[in-house]
């Protein structure tokens, strides 16, 4: 009866049934790397070699400790309002030499988190790949690799097969154009490539390997599980109407959300980008029936992780001849004044966004079913904002996924077909080469107290948000 009374002051409410929950991921929050037969992963490695690419050279060896304290983690979602969350499988932990022999401590692992997860009414939701590749399968080309590949589909179906009896929906990969981008673009990640034509061959064998290990979980039949992606969206949005600002931004969209997003949903890639790329001399090699795979294995459900807006003008200065060719030769970046903009991570905050995200899934994908699968803000020196009592006031989070909360009703009440948001994430977690610089959780880490976890501000009012299904 206590709801009812609270339901008067819902002004937003969301459909029954929505998912209020989080994401995260294996490496960024198990920690254990050494533990019960993991090996290495590239973070693992990279880490060995060059610890001072990482932010205060936190590596990635304990992150947050999920391994020993997930059992407390579930019960601490269960008080932030969860009744879902996704986390992904490690590679390197299931099958640790990539191929061959699966690792039962793992098994054993990911069965009790899953069980605990059930038992709490906590869904699962289950990814296979966060830009982790095992080392002993980058030693054997990584992504740009057939064998790899086939390597993946294996593993993708071993998860299915131990696994697939409790979870129900399953992602192939998160952010698979991360690795892309970091690792062969732009020399952000190891293994430190520069080279779009070998970049371009990465995207297309992760989308391989994604519509390939989407046909081996559709031959399991499991039920009513579904499968499906999870992409970083990043809209882009030209200067002004002039054609040439508007062909800009079209081409940035057809490179960074369109060349996941059309195959994986549509079985095909954006005939513009593949005109741009048999232009510039970059089109990655396509085997006999890879475009077969790819067109009859779409998604059933999307996960769509949104930050930022793409702002974008055309070219000013000519490429001086004979340039390697990068996506920046076709436009350039545009920095809009006056934008609000988040100063820890450098990061557009512009909320409604995310309703046209909305629309371009409803009225250009055959309005898919999909999800918010990550959206929030990471913010450093969080500890000054601890009251009294001891626990982090997190106004600004709060105030965060309520404005962007609001453009995801008005999208729902449009007719989009949106079945839940997940925030970025849980709990404070190890950031890749940020590692724990900017914090994004609704519970608080404390990496010098054992991992103490503390629930923020965010966590308190989420629960709300999740027990009245709106605000
Ligand atoms: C998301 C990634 O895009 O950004 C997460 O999926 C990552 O893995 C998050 O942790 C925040 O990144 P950063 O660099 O701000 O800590």
């Amino acid at each position: 009866m206590e709801k009812v009374s609270c339901e008067n002051q819902v002004n937003y409410r969301f459909p029954n049934g929505f998912w209020w929950g989080s994401a995260a991921s294996g490496p960024q929050t198990e920690g254990a790397a050494d533990l019960d037969g993991r090996k290495p992963s590239i973070w693992d490695y990279w880490y060995s070699i060059e610890p001072n690419c990482f932010h205060h050279g936190v590596g990635p060896e304990n992150t947050s400790n999920f391994y020993h304290q997930f059992k407390e983690d579930i019960q601490l979602m269960k008080e932030t309002g969860h009744n879902s969350f996704r986390t992904s499988i490690q590679w390197s932990r299931l099958i640790p030499n990539g191929v061959g022999e699966v690792n039962q401590q793992a098994v054993d692992f990911y069965n009790r988190v899953i069980d605990e997860l059930i038992a709490t009414d906590i869904e699962p939701f289950m990814n296979l790949y966060d830009f982790d590749m095992p080392m002993c399968m980058q030693e054997k080309g990584g992504w740009e690799s057939r064998e790899v590949v086939d390597a993946y589909v294996n593993y993708a179906a071993t998860c299915f097969q131990l696994f697939g009896d409790r979870v129900k929906y399953w992602f192939t990969f998160n952010e698979p154009i991360v690795p892309v981008e970091a690792s062969y673009l732009y020399d952000l990640h190891y293994p430190h490539i520069v080279d779009f034509k070998r970049g371009a061959a990465v995207a297309h064998n992760t989308i391989l390997a994604h519509a390939k290990a989407v046909e081996a979980f559709k031959k399991l039949h499991l039920g009513d599980a579904k499968i499906g992606i999870i992409l970083n969206l990043t809209p882009s949005y030209p200067r002004s109407q002039d054609p040439e600002d508007v062909k800009a931004a079209h081409i940035a969209d057809q490179f960074f959300n369109r060349s996941f997003l059309d195959p994986v949903t549509k079985g095909e890639y954006p005939k513009d980008l593949i005109e741009i790329l048999k232009d510039k001399e970059v089109l990655p090699t396509v085997e006999p029936g890879d475009l077969e795979v790819i067109r009859n294995n779409p998604i059933d459900l999307l996960g769509v992780n949104y930050y930022q807006p793409r702002r974008v003008k055309a070219k000013e200065e000519p490429v001086p001849a004979g340039t390697p060719f990068m996506p920046e030769h076709l436009f350039d970046p545009y920095i809009m004044p006056g934008r609000k903009i988040n100063p820890h991570r450098g990061w557009e905050i512009c909320e409604e966004v995310i309703y046209d995200i909305m629309i371009d899934i409803r009225d250009h994908y055959g309005n898919l079913p999909f999800f918010i699968s990550e959206n929030g803000m990471g913010v450093e020196g969080e500890a000054k904002f601890r009251n009294p009592e001891g626990f982090i006031e997190d106004d600004y989070r709060i105030e965060f996924i309520q404005e962007h909360l609001k453009w995801v009703h008005k999208g729902l009440q449009e007719g989009a077909n949106c079945l839940g948001y997940h925030l970025w994430t849980f709990m404070d977690n190890w950031s890749w080469t940020n590692a724990y610089k900017n914090r994004y959780g609704l519970v608080e880490v404390d990496r010098e107290n054992n991992f103490k976890r503390t629930i923020k501000k965010s966590g308190r009012w989420y629960k709300q948000v999740a027990e009245h299904n709106g605000f």
